[in-house]
């Protein structure tokens, strides 16, 4: 008997969906990848390699010994969420409601994605100041949000009114703020701040704030949380957690800190996304809320140190950096070293020198925009980075 032809519609029933079709693997777990295969020191992903603090992960500990092992509420532990309450207060400067205003999630990434998926329909157009943490792309492209790009500009990372008034259009629904900056170290002023909140009310237009290096501070530079600035409260999504203020990147707890009409979406697109953050670490994130002042002080005290360090290191290898005010990265330009472009130069570095780095074009909707920088993270142990100092001099011996 013949055998019957397979229907042509078996083949592209398999195929996949096209809102992913845009999306590359992110370039900073490449290097990762490429720097354990070649053994070179990691300062492409930011993680720290030096210890969380002993009180947090001995609270942890406790959560799981006292059986706090089934799911919490889906928008966050009460205890969580009452502390977070209290100290998002005191930087918001309005009282944060713990019931109707956050939503704990599965790190700041996932509050991030649940935000764009909680207040943006697709069409939305999302102003994006660039460089940029990679992350607000696949953001965008899964929301089905357009992003249009608005220029930081070194040395100082600045950007200008006409640019930023060029970008809105009548389609603008949202602005992303990250401050704190990863990748540029800029901590936006809090002339540049009024200035996007007063956009933001003209244009009837969120912010979308991730300031997850609220305490990553150096040289009496200061946060401002677009949400304490006036009229900003109802037109806000805080995003924060506390990978980076507390050396837990791994634990996955972040939050998203809006208005209970967007918090109500946020928590709708969160429930069905993941259901909610481990229990237990939500509990020790109380105790971490709870630490001292001094510890944030010695937080940012131990920073400004390897900061300085790896600063010193580079700037003696032959590489021209741009000082960083906040977070934990440095983005350098390297076009003394002669390469045609970033990607070949880091690859270089890692197989050759045995130092891992980010190339800058994964900052830039247009990579050629990157291609004489890269960043660096100094998230590490001085040791680590005084290692990295020794390796860097093969760089300048070898090409300068
Ligand atoms: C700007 C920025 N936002 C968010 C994240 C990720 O945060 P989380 O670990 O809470 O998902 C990072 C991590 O590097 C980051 O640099």
């Amino acid at each position: 008997m013949a055998k019957v032809p397979e229907p042509a519609v078996t083949i592209s029933r398999r195929r996949t969906a096209e809102r992913t079709a845009g999306l590359v693997e992110s370039v900073i777990r490449e290097m990762t990848r490429l720097a354990l295969q070649h053994g070179a020191i990691n300062l492409s992903q930011g993680y720290p390699d030096f210890p969380a603090p002993r009180e947090i992960k001995e609270a942890a500990k406790r959560a799981i010994d006292a059986d706090i092992n089934q799911y919490a509420i889906t928008w966050g532990a009460k205890s969580f969420r009452d502390a977070l309450a209290r100290e998002a207060s005191k930087t918001l400067g309005w009282d944060v409601n713990p019931e109707t205003e956050i939503t704990v999630c599965c790190g700041a990434t996932e509050a991030m994605f649940a935000s764009f998926m909680g207040v943006l329909n697709p069409g939305d157009e999302v102003i994006i100041f660039e460089p940029f943490y990679e992350n607000y792309g696949p953001d965008c492209a899964l929301t089905g949000a357009v992003p249009r790009f608005v220029r930081l500009r070194p040395p100082g990372w600045t950007f200008t009114e006409e640019d930023l008034a060029a970008a809105f259009t009548d389609r603008t629904r949202a602005i992303v703020v990250n401050t704190p900056n990863n990748p540029t170290g800029k901590v936006f002023t809090r002339e540049e701040m009024d200035t996007i909140a007063r956009f933001c009310r003209r244009k009837d237009v969120i912010a979308i704030t991730d300031e997850i290096y609220e305490h990553i501070l150096y040289d009496g530079h200061r946060h401002i949380a677009i949400a304490s600035l006036d009229g900003m409260r109802e037109r806000s999504v805080t995003v924060n957690g506390l990978s980076k203020t507390y050396s837990v990147t791994g634990w996955r707890v972040g939050w998203a800190i809006a208005c209970p009409e967007f918090t109500n979406s946020i928590r709708k697109v969160h429930d069905f996304l993941t259901v909610g953050a481990a229990a237990p670490l939500q509990e020790a994130g109380v105790t971490a809320l709870s630490l001292p002042r001094s510890y944030y002080e010695e937080l940012a005290a131990d920073y400004t140190e390897r900061r300085d360090l790896l600063l010193s290191i580079l700037e003696d290898s032959g590489f021209a950096c741009f000082k960083p005010f906040g977070a934990y990265y440095i983005m350098a330009d390297i076009s003394r070293f002669g390469f045609p472009n970033d990607v070949q130069f880091v690859e270089f570095l890692i197989q050759e020198i045995g130092v891992a780095a980010v190339p800058g074009s994964s900052f830039y909707s247009n990579p050629a925009d990157g291609a004489k920088q890269v960043r660096f993270a100094f998230c590490k142990k001085l040791e680590t980075l005084h290692e990295v100092g020794r390796r860097l001099k093969r760089l300048r011996d070898r090409l300068l």
